[in-house]
């Protein structure tokens, strides 16, 4: 995971792909030596262009994180926008603040920004709440930021040692501080197929009521093999599920380590050994379970496609097949009920060069819609 030094200095906001990252920051172990991590936006030039928004007009970033796309924007607009950022994670709606004030400190007119606490799946009550009430652009840029990889301590990575929670929100069973409850129209097929494996409440809010530790103490073999069936398309999720239950008699497993561990002595030697670390795809599939991902991303697009102005734009990038079948089935629907069309024939993927700056920047595919 690359890193990007957040400080006042040089790599601050200076993102403009990566040819213009590495004019500015140097060759790439510059990006190793930092103090802290802060995300570094993906494809970054081609959302500016794609996003096709002029200024004054009203854009929403679905996925806010450490804000290093909306921060482009506003920069780019010179400060005349109004952006409305969700994020779930209440850490990174803090850490886009700060590095909000940072960024536009020189701006001579300040971008009017909406920061929602809120679960995208609730895209449509909560801006109108806000009181948006059409968009000119929306882009998701979905799953997990570098720091809730890298330093969030919530059990996103199996090369760390913390406790099992994956959770993006902080919150626990006591309901939503956001913007309320799920809409709930338009849960798609894939989807829907396994919604009970679903970490979110029934009616959708962005409370949280399990965790990775309660799948995989709690839940019996069957289940625990389909989640990594269905969510990480291991072929070895059979053995992983049996390993998983026959350790956990021992002793409840609560740690990354010790889940990352079990993997590894579950699977084949050649698997074990491999040049991916077998536990990828268990990590994977325990964070989509626990965040509802695929439902989500199900129930916000259809908002999104209706909270679009005439001309808009709705931009989505997806790090894995899963989210990106959904992501291309909806906008062959919006096409096929003439909502608009589609402008990306095969999705945007990134350069070598900034894959080489951002390796997390490898498995990202960004498809376009124009809302007619
Ligand atoms: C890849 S990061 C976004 C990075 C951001 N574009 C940037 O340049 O800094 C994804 C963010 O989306 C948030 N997120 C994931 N699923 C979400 C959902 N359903 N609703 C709201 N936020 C979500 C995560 O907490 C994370 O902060």
């Amino acid at each position: 995971m690359t890193k990007r030094k957040t400080s006042k200095g040089k790599g601050q906001g200076s993102g403009r792909g990566s040819n213009s990252w590495k004019k500015q920051n140097g060759p790439r172990k510059e990006f190793v030596k930092v103090e802290f991590t802060r995300h570094m936006p993906v494809l970054l030039q081609s959302v500016l262009e794609q996003l096709g928004l002029k200024k004054g007009q009203i854009f929403v970033d679905c996925n806010l994180g450490d804000g290093g796309h909306s921060e482009e924007l506003a920069k780019l607009m010179d400060g005349d926008i109004t952006i409305a950022g969700f994020d779930l994670d209440q850490d990174a709606i803090a850490r886009a603040k700060a590095n909000f004030e940072i960024a536009f400190k020189d701006l001579q007119k300040k971008p009017n920004i909406i920061f929602i606490n809120d679960n995208f799946r609730n895209l449509t009550k909560a801006l109108d709440e806000k009181g948006v009430s059409k968009a000119d652009a929306i882009l998701y840029d979905l799953g997990l930021s570098s720091y809730e990889l890298e330093e969030s301590g919530r059990g996103f990575s199996f090369k760390k040692d913390e406790p099992l929670i994956m959770t993006f929100s902080n919150k626990r069973d006591g309901g939503s501080e956001g913007e309320g409850e799920g809409e709930g129209d338009g849960v798609g097929e894939t989807a829907s197929a396994i919604s009970e494996y679903s970490g979110a409440d029934a009616n959708g809010a962005d409370s949280v009521q399990f965790t990775a530790e309660d799948i995989i103490n709690d839940w019996d073999e069957e289940n625990i093999r389909t989640i990594i069936e269905s969510y990480g398309e291991d072929k070895f999720a059979w053995k992983i599920a049996k390993g998983i239950v026959k350790a956990r008699v021992l002793e409840r497993i609560t740690s990354t380590s010790k889940l990352a561990e079990i993997i590894k002595q579950s699977v084949p030697g050649f698997v074990r050994f491999g040049k991916t670390h077998p536990a990828t795809k268990t990590f994977q599939a325990l964070r989509i379970a626990i965040n509802d991902e695929l439902n989500a991303l199900n129930e916000t697009l259809p908002q999104a496609i209706n909270k679009l102005n005439a001309g808009g734009r709705l931009v989505v990038i997806s790090y894995h097949s899963l989210e990106d079948r959904i992501v291309k089935n909806f906008f062959k629907k919006f096409e096929e009920e003439e909502e608009g069309k589609i402008l990306t024939k095969r999705p945007i993927v990134p350069t070598e060069d900034e894959t080489d700056i951002n390796p997390r920047a490898r498995s990202a595919k960004m498809r376009v819609f124009q809302k007619k």
